[in-house]
């Protein structure tokens, strides 16, 4: 192997883990192994190949450039980012070269920007955030470490969406308004007002489930 040969290791080899391969690939890591779990009922996530659980991620993270959690849940992604930092590892940032993102945006360590994503200017992205397929961040919006923004969701200007919080596919978030720490919006939902911490909602207009 080349001296230059770029190293990831991506934790977590389910479907999220094969997209954040791709847009791996895309972006020049070169040489690119799974750790999971499922190591040894699994060979392989995609055209990847998965090759030892977490102990031996553990084990082998100085045999790495970067390490990546491709995880979609929040709370376990958060769990085995901090963890690994706390280790040592370094994290990667990997943003699809099929996102538009304004030059203006800071993006944190361990996030994923994915195909067809929009990010307008003067907004913030976390660490271990989610931007999913083509979901939108219009401008000064902040997104926290570890929440989750599915496909096709659109937040319009100045939205503010707290740590761990997950906005479900296809939903539509009004101008300022702020979805709680770990809070969950469902699928196709139209969010008018805030939404308070560790809360439910969905609907449209959105309304909290109890
Ligand atoms: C909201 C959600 C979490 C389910 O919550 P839940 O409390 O378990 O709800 P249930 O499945 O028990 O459904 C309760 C009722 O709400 C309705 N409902 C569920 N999700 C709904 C949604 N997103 N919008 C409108 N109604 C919904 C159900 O049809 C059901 O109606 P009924 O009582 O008339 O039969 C889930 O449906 C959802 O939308 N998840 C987001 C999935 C997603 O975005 N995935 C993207 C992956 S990248």
């Amino acid at each position: 192997m080349s001296q230059s040969t770029k190293r990831l290791a991506l934790y977590g080899a389910g479907g999220h883990g094969k997209v954040a391969a791709e847009i791996a690939e895309q972006i020049g890591w070169d040489d690119i192994s799974f750790f999971d779990n499922k190591y040894g009922e699994k060979t392989q996530c995609g055209r990847w190949p998965i090759v030892g659980n977490e102990l031996a991620l553990f084990e082998r993270l100085n045999e790495f450039d970067s390490i990546f959690v491709s995880i979609g849940n929040n709370q376990i992604r958060a769990n085995k980012q901090t963890a690994l930092i706390d280790a040592g590892a370094s994290l990667a940032i990997l943003i699809s070269p099929r996102a538009i993102i304004s030059p203006s945006v800071q993006v944190g360590y361990g996030s994923l920007i994915v195909q067809g994503a929009i990010i307008n200017i003067g907004s913030q992205i976390g660490s271990g955030v989610i931007i999913n397929t083509g979901a939108c961040v219009d401008h000064d919006c902040n997104v926290e470490d570890f929440a989750h923004i599915c496909p096709g969701t659109m937040l319009s200007g100045g939205v503010q969406v707290k740590k761990g919080a997950w906005v479900g596919i296809g939903s539509s978030i009004i101008q300022s308004v702020v979805i709680g720490q770990d809070c969950l919006i469902g699928a196709g939902s139209v969010v008018v007002s805030d939404i308070a911490d560790n809360t439910k909602a969905f609907g449209v207009p959105a309304k909290i489930k109890h």
